[in-house]
């Protein structure tokens, strides 16, 4: 999708995001959060969509969230405040390709349902392994074909959002791990149903700068 269409798209889900696709994607984004609050520090959200993760950060956690719809990012933004336990340190409108943020200043780098919708996945791996520290880790959870107990079920409970979302529901898991700017460190099934994969992978040192 290009930037227009992905604006136009959010535009009509951003009202009924929370309670559909957001509701069935909930593992998904409980089990990316509690990696990024094991490891504490600066956290990365990219498409940080309606803010649905911002509770789930512990304290001491600083998050900062970017997103290309301002429609989902006002939604995020009404989430914020003093029942948060994380310090929401911004959310920003910006395109995941172009990251306006150092090499090297996030711990972690979290990408929830955000992969296979982008334009130029590869280009968007390489800016998350950039500005996650070398010693970092980047947090990827998505739909990636071929995965997925029964897979005609699976396709089926995802058929009514993928149009819609702008979602790639054939989308190659190889693009991610087979990155040339991250290594590949732990891959396991969510549910419902085996539907989505949680990826955590490290920067690789070359890729710093590398863009
Ligand atoms: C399926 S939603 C996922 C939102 C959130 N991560 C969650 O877990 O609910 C995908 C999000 O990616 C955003 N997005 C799509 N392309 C983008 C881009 N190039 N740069 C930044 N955000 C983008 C959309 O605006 C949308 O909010």
């Amino acid at each position: 999708m290009d930037p227009d269409a992905i604006s136009r798209t959010y535009r009509q889900w951003a009202p009924i995001y929370d309670r559909t696709f957001g509701a069935l994607t909930r593992p998904g984004r409980l089990a990316a959060t509690a990696r990024a609050n094991e490891r504490g520090g600066r956290v990365l959200e990219v498409g940080v969509g309606t803010g649905l993760a911002l509770r789930h950060y512990t304290s001491g956690i600083h998050v900062t969230g970017i997103d290309f719809s301002d429609d989902m990012l006002r939604l995020a933004r009404a989430k914020v405040g003093p029942t948060l336990d994380a310090t929401v340190d911004g959310l920003h409108r910006m395109d995941a390709r172009t990251l306006d943020f150092p090499d090297g200043g996030f711990d972690t780098v979290v990408a929830m349902y955000l992969i296979s919708v982008v334009p130029e996945p590869e280009r968007v791996m390489a800016e998350m392994a950039r500005v996650c520290r070398p010693d970092g880790e980047i947090v990827v959870v998505n739909h990636f074909a071929g995965t997925g107990g029964v897979i005609g079920g699976v396709e089926r409970l995802l058929a009514p959002f993928a149009d819609r979302l702008g979602w790639h529901a054939d989308f190659d898991i190889g693009t991610v791990v087979g990155s040339p700017h991250v290594g590949e460190v732990e891959r396991r099934s969510l549910p419902p149903l085996g539907l989505f994969t949680f990826l955590r992978l490290t920067p690789r040192g070359d890729a710093v700068g590398s863009g």
